[in-house]
């Protein structure tokens, strides 16, 4: 059975796929409006989130199915002490397909072994999100056209922030793309992405600690939240929170063509003002979420239009 946990489940060609079918689901909805009637998609949301289970709940209530499912641990039986493995068995019984998002990295992959059903990680806490990725990916795709010879700059929490992880191995996968990494000493990318993933493959990329220098030179600007809830103390989440600030002035430094993207939520890193900069896509971004998540149910669940 297929799964998605990681964003390397799938292939360059299979992202294709799925960029595709969104495309062609933004120009043709009505096409899609009952592909997955009778079909049942279970959000099992362990941690805090808007976007990403409203999206993929509108996905399949576009797509003419149903929804169901819990939107906080305290309202599922995690209290009693069941482990996800079970819940999984369990919510298998009840729906064809599950998008889990839980605090803990690996969550999603310890339930892809028991479940009866395809799992799609939804984010596992400071690890991966694949189908931001997807989103991103389609983002980047309708905005620049290309998927090859760009310059992306990740800026903030390189460390916790799973979007940039599973961004980062992505991207690498095509010719011509060169990283600028932007973030303080304390949150720069875990090694095992640096290693693992940018030296493995000899990828162009650079460390600074200061937009402004690099400012001129990217074609995406990928902005981040400082994740607060994965910090070990208040202290150094108050020191670092707002180290990193895309005001007006500093994105005039950019070229015409850079594009501004964030997952969201955003928090002081983007202020309200630079929101009319037709450079911003964050809330494109989150458009594009729902239809590539169509796109992926649809693959996941086997139906075609
Ligand atoms: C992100 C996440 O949950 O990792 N949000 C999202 O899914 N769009 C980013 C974040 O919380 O900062």
């Amino acid at each position: 059975m297929f799964h998605l946990i990681d964003i390397k489940d799938l292939s360059v060609e299979e992202i294709k796929g799925l960029l595709d079918t969104a495309e062609d689901i933004i120009a043709n909805p009505d096409k899609y409006a009952e592909v997955c009637k009778r079909k049942k998609l279970a959000t099992l949301f362990f941690e805090p989130s808007t976007r990403t289970r409203l999206s993929f709940e509108a996905a399949m209530l576009e797509l003419g199915g149903s929804v169901l499912g819990f939107s906080e641990a305290s309202s599922s039986s995690a209290t009693k002490g069941e482990t996800v493995g079970d819940t999984v068995q369990v919510v298998g019984c009840y729906a064809d397909i599950i998008a889990m998002r839980h605090p803990k990295e690996g969550a999603p992959m310890a339930a892809a072994l028991k479940s009866p059903v395809p799992i799609i990680n939804a984010g596992d806490g400071g690890h991966n999100h694949p189908t931001q990725t997807l989103t991103d990916l389609l983002t980047i795709r309708r905005e620049k056209g290309r998927l090859d010879n760009l310059t992306i700059g990740l800026c903030g929490d390189l460390k916790f922030g799973r979007t940039v992880h599973s961004l980062i191995m992505a991207m690498s996968r095509y010719e011509n793309v060169k990283f600028i990494l932007i973030s303080p000493e304390e949150l720069k990318i875990p090694d095992y992405i640096r290693r693992g993933v940018l030296d493995k493959n000899g990828i162009e990329y650079v460390e600074i600690d200061r937009m402004e220098p690099v400012m001129d030179q990217l074609d995406v600007l990928y902005m981040t939240r400082v994740q607060r809830e994965r910090f070990f103390n208040e202290a150094d989440y108050q020191r670092l929170k707002d180290v990193y600030i895309l005001t007006r002035q500093m994105l005039n430094r950019a070229k015409d063509d850079t594009i501004v993207m964030h997952p969201l939520p955003r928090v002081n890193e983007i202020p309200v003002d630079v929101d009319d900069d037709p450079r911003a896509k964050y809330f494109t971004q989150a458009l594009n979420g729902k239809y590539v998540r169509m796109a992926l149910i649809m693959k996941m669940l086997g139906v075609k239009a």
